[in-house]
């Protein structure tokens, strides 16, 4: 079968729609009116979670401590000096006004251990004036007689030696590399939380390496030891020596303001940190999208390798644990960087026993771009139109005794932001003229129309929002209705492909760059984005958003006004109507079936007509409308650099912060096609 090209720049979108007006008529299914009368399960409230924690957002809520050894508490006056063992932790707890002291013997360190001096001669390349840029930094600080070395990565550590003779003598009596860490695992608390909006001031960590100063802290004389305060409620710290370390921990006194001892961990490794955190490189969290009261958050590609036995162990195992916070609750802040900080106070954990962990769903997937494998975390049960932090986290070994206890206390990573759809319906203040904007009488109803979907069989890479009414039925209803509707559009697609020679030599075939496999591909990602549309609440005012359904009725049965509707058609129509595509939905069966009323649609990107005009077969007719045009504007949107937002909706799209040229290149590539398509297709 021939099929003869269209005249002028028909919109593909036009072809979708003939193709599911066929479906609608030969497919209508008794099943779907039945699905519509399917009860929503309730929505999981914060509060009916756990009852044994008690809510965290309960003001008299207080965070459980029995992990930690009150006992210590009682025997204040006689402080030992704590003696640190190689890749220890060391719990305990810092009342206020005092200061705790540890000991590391070096004698302890097995003599089989890397000493140094080994690293050293594999960094001979590094010049010692870099060092000495850094001792200068440094000096100030500290005078101890410690040596100085390159670390593995032949980055410049603390140093403080008079030359490099000196260095290279010393050298010889086995200098250790140390990695000092802690972690604040409890604060103090305030007394009275209204009047303190701050934290807790941190602790203050002091070392020395000298046996002038055994005791180092606020008292000791600053020239011999390192004084650094806690960021967060962590800490790491990193040197060479050849003495023994002594190390204070001094906690503030600020006993009127704040009730109760702070609790630490703190451990020496030399062979890494125990406790880390990294906030200055990219968060490795996305946030993908959310709805009133869930939200879905991927992780990076965990490798970018395509060899299957390393992508398959890597599935196996998630390494990632998170914990989220209303950011409106302060409990965190103090120990943001701290692991047992967060486990303590942050309000939703995914680590074992982790509070609230049944709000969150975690697991890897291989959806994306690339589809390599990322850990993914699902939540419900959030509240809606509320900004929380997502922060990930990670702990090397979990059995006590492993070989690696480097990072064994926990790694955390810097936080990523995310929101929860408003779960009003729309609402406007009657007294204002802006459209759609801070609701005075709101409209309540259960949680509004738009409602994440994911695990589609067929849409795959569909993992976001969608229009959705509760009385149609729950997320797997609504999962199972749009991706049934995009397999079925599909099948149709391929009996029209089927009419063209694949399988034929080059030389036959439509194309030289792109065969039959191309085609499928791009039409599957157009497909997917064009029936299934990312949704955002119809009170969102983002340019880049459509209104949809205006003329529908919302869940609850509420129209628009016409106040609304007439504000809208300024902005949008000729000032007294508006067009099909404002009064309905893109497809009329989402209206027939899920009857969503208005909501807003983050337009598919333009690219995705671009490349399926570029891969498929010219005699299928497909064709863009290109900015400008009639119809582009209520079809697509411009894939453009942007800092987080969706402003487009593709496969695999997120709320991503850095952007890559690579994208504009292809773009501008495929309007030059165009052109020429629709010179063609205007013969
Ligand atoms: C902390 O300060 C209070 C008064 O400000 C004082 O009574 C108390 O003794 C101090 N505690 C320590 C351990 O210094
Ligand atoms: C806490 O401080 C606020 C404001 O100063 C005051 O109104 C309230 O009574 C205080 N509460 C307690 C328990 O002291
Ligand atoms: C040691 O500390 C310095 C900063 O004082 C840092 O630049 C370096 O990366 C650290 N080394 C390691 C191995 O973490
Ligand atoms: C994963 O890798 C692919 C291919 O390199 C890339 O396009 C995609 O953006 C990556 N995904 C994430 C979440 O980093
Ligand atoms: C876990 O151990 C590996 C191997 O020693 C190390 O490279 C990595 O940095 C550690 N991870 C963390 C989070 O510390
Ligand atoms: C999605 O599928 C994965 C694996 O099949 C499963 O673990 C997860 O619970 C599913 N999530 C939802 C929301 O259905
Ligand atoms: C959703 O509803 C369907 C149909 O009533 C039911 O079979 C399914 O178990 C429900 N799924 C969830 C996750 O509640
Ligand atoms: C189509 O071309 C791609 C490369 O562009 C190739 O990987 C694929 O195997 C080809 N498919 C067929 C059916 O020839
Ligand atoms: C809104 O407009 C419709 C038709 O344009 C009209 O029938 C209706 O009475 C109007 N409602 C109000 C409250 O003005
Ligand atoms: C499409 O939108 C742009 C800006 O959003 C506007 O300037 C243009 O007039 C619109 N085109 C049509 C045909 O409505
Ligand atoms: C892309 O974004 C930049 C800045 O974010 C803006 O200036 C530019 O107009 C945008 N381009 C398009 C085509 O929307």
């Amino acid at each position: 079968m021939h099929l003869s090209p269209l005249q002028s720049r028909l919109a593909a979108s036009f072809i979708a729609s003939c193709l599911l007006v066929v479906l609608y008529l030969t497919l209508f299914s008794p099943n779907l009116a039945l699905a519509a009368e399917l009860e929503d399960a309730p929505p999981i409230l914060f509060d009916d979670v756990d009852s044994d924690l008690g809510s965290p957002l309960d003001p008299m809520y207080e965070p459980e401590f029995a992990a930690f050894d009150r006992s210590i508490l009682g025997r204040r006056q006689v402080r030992d000096t704590n003696v640190l063992k190689n890749n220890e932790a060391f719990p305990l707890n810092v009342v206020q006004g005092v200061t705790e002291r540890f000991v590391f013997e070096l004698s302890q360190l097995s003599e089989r251990e890397p000493e140094v001096r080994s690293l050293e001669l594999r960094d001979e390349d590094h010049t010692w004036e870099e060092q000495e840029e850094d001792e200068e930094e440094e000096d100030e600080e500290e005078d101890k007689d410690d040596l100085n070395d390159e670390s593995l990565d032949t980055e410049p550590v603390d140093s403080n030696s008079d030359s490099a003779e000196q260095k290279l003598g010393k050298r010889k009596q086995g200098a250790r590399q140390i990695f000092l860490s802690a972690n604040t695992c409890l604060q103090p608390q305030a007394f009275n939380a209204t009047k303190t909006t701050q934290p807790p001031p941190q602790l203050t960590l002091y070392v020395s390496t000298s046996t002038d100063n055994v005791e180092p802290g606020p008292d000791a004389d600053s020239n011999s030891q390192v004084a650094m305060v806690f960021n967060e409620g962590a800490i790491m710290y990193n040197f060479t020596t050849t003495t023994d370390v002594y190390v204070g921990v001094h906690a503030p006194n600020v006993t009127e303001i704040f009730d109760g001892p702070y609790n630490m961990k703190i451990a020496i490794s030399t062979d890494g940190y125990i406790y880390s955190y990294d906030v200055d490189n990219d968060a490795d969290l996305i946030w993908v999208d959310s709805d009133s009261q869930g939200a879905l958050l991927i992780t990076h590609n965990l490798t970018d390798s395509n060899d299957e036995k390393k992508q398959q162990q890597i599935m196996e195992a998630p390494p990632y644990v998170l914990f989220a916070q209303d950011k409106s609750d302060p409990s965190i802040n103090g120990v943001k960087y701290s692991f047992c900080g967060l486990e303590q106070y942050a309000q939703i954990a995914t680590t074992k026993d982790g509070k609230y962990s049944n709000m969150v769903q975690t697991g890897m997937t291989t959806r994306g771009q690339g589809n390599f494998p990322k850990q993914q975390f699902f939540f419900s049960g959030l509240k809606p139109s509320t900004s929380y932090l997502g922060i990930l986290a990670k702990t090397n070994a979990t059995d006590p005794g492993s070989p690696n206890p480097v990072g064994g206390g926990g790694h955390v990573f810097k936080a990523t932001n995310f929101q929860t759809k408003s779960g009003k319906l729309f609402s406007r203040d009657p007294g204002s003229n802006q459209v759609g904007t801070n609701a005075q009488e709101l409209i309540q109803a259960d949680h509004g129309n738009c409602n994440i979907i994911l695990n589609l069989t067929f849409c795959d890479q569909v993992a976001y929002s969608v229009p959705s009414n509760s009385k149609f039925g729950n997320a797997s209803v609504l999962a199972k209705f749009y991706d049934d509707y995009a397999a079925e559009a599909y099948g149709y697609f391929k009996k029209a492909l089927a009419q063209i020679p694949c399988e034929a030599p080059v030389t036959q075939r439509y194309s030289l760059t792109r065969n039959c496999s191309d085609c499928e591909a791009a039409y599957k990602d157009w497909l997917c984005s064009v029936t299934i549309p990312r949704c955002e609440d119809f009170s969102n005012d983002a340019s880049y958003l459509h209104p949809r359904a205006m003329s529908q009725p919302f869940p609850n049965g509420e129209m628009l006004d016409n106040a609304t509707m007439s504000l809208y058609a300024e902005k949008y129509g000729d000032g007294k109507t508006l067009g099909k595509a404002f009064m309905q939905s893109r497809s009329s069966r989402i209206d027939e079936f899920i009857k969503p009323g208005p909501y807003k649609e983050v337009l598919p990107c333009d690219y995705l007509c671009y490349r399926l005009v570029q891969s498929c077969p010219s005699s299928m007719g497909f064709g863009c409308p290109l900015p400008g045009q009639n119809g582009f504007n209520s079809s697509y949107y411009i894939k453009n650099e942007t800092n987080g937002e969706v402003v487009c909706n593709y496969p695999g799209s997120a709320h991503i912060f850095s952007g890559s040229s690579r994208d504009a290149v292809s773009v501008a590539l495929t309007v030059v096609v165009l052109v020429l398509v629709s010179l063609l297709l205007a013969c």
